[in-house]
């Protein structure tokens, strides 16, 4: 049933040639349960999309399980809002591809972001301003060890930036999330949408385009155009996107940076803190463009290293040299987005 000593360099963005010990892809709840009855004893798992928030920095000694469960549903309507169930299998763009088609907003400023739906949940995806819990409803996840399956609602999930329950100790590689209930709007009975469109790139390009009328199809192509120009396509470039969370700091820190730094990039949040761009910090130490050891830092995005041939663990050393540096110069932990497997 399982593959033994499998290559995952197809399965993970960053190109690293790592091995699992075996592999299961899975394309129904029953056939994951089947897996998880029959596992080799003794062998832990460790639960696979499509592999873009995950740099393998050594071999994969578990059981890899990955998430091709497909379907999506319309499962409820009111006035001007419909509720979809997504497969946890279901690329993400796909599906904001298909909502689209289908005339529903809310997934347009997620247009773009590589994964699966399964995956959206545990990290809080986000771009230019919306993020998955923005649209959440519900999700559906079952438990390696027991086969239990449970449903987790907004409020359960305790979404934050870049986080949810899933990355906490308990929660941590311990379920597989088989489907996502999302909330869109739909523009039956003529309501307008509202687009989010604050973020300067965003109001650079639409008025490039001289675009007055927006839909969720315009909006969604000015984001895929903005991200297309600044992030690697991992199939040309292997990457694992933003490889560093934007660091929460308080005022004071920030007044403290600001003052060495004027022309420092952040955001005020609520509760005194604010949100530095971690891509800034990286790019003023002069880190866009260079090299080292077979990773690269991206020449148009300090935030993304990519592997130009030294693989998983050469990324994640180029990451530790950028965070001593950050570290010396700000005072700043960077930490970083995927899960590194080291
Ligand atoms: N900046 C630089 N140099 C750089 C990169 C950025 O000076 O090399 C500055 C930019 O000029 C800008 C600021 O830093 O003023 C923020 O940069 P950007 O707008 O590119 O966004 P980001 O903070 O780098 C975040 C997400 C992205 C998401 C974009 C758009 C994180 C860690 N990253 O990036 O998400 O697409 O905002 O909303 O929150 C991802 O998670 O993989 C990802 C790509």
């Amino acid at each position: 049933m399982f593959q033994k000593q499998y290559c995952l360099v197809n399965n993970n963005t960053i190109a690293s040639d790592a091995l699992a010990a075996y592999f299961y892809a899975f394309s129904s709840e029953e056939q994951l349960h089947q897996a998880l009855a029959v596992r080799p004893s003794g062998v832990g798992c460790f639960v696979l999309g499509s592999g873009s928030n995950v740099v393998f920095a050594s071999d994969v000694n578990a059981l890899v399980l990955h998430n091709v469960i497909q379907g999506i549903d319309v499962v409820d309507r009111a006035e001007g809002v419909v509720w979809i169930q997504v497969a946890g299998g279901v690329l993400w763009h796909s599906l904001v591809l298909w909502s689209i088609e289908r005339g529903y907003s809310g997934l347009e400023n997620l247009s773009l972001i590589p994964g699966t739906v399964g995956a959206a949940p545990i990290q809080n995806i986000g771009a230019y301003g919306v993020e998955l819990c923005d649209l959440f409803e519900s999700l559906e996840a079952i438990e390696i060890e027991t086969g239990q399956r449970i449903s987790l609602n907004k409020q359960q999930c305790d979404f934050a930036y870049r986080h949810s329950i899933f990355k906490t100790p308990a929660y941590a590689g311990r379920w597989v999330v088989v489907s996502v209930t999302l909330r869109l709007r739909s523009s039956r009975d003529g309501n307008r949408f509202e687009f989010k469109t604050e973020y300067g790139e965003i109001e650079a390009e639409l008025s490039r385009r001289s675009i007055t009328r927006l839909t969720p199809e315009l909006m969604s192509d000015v984001i895929i155009c903005i991200r297309q120009r600044k992030l690697p396509d991992p199939n040309v470039l292997p990457n694992a996107g933003s490889f560093f969370k934007n660091p929460i700091v308080s005022v004071d820190e920030c007044d403290r940076i600001k003052n060495k730094f004027p022309s420092l990039v952040y955001y005020p949040l609520e509760g005194g803190k604010c949100k530095l761009a971690a891509g800034w910090l990286i790019d003023q130490l002069n880190w866009k463009g260079k090299e080292v050891g077979g990773a690269k830092v991206h020449d148009q995005q300090a935030l993304v290293l990519t592997n130009v041939g030294g693989g998983g663990k050469a990324v994640v050393d180029l990451s530790k040299r950028i965070q001593g540096d950050v570290m010396d110069a700000y005072g700043v932990f960077l930490e970083p987005e995927p899960l590194i497997f080291a």
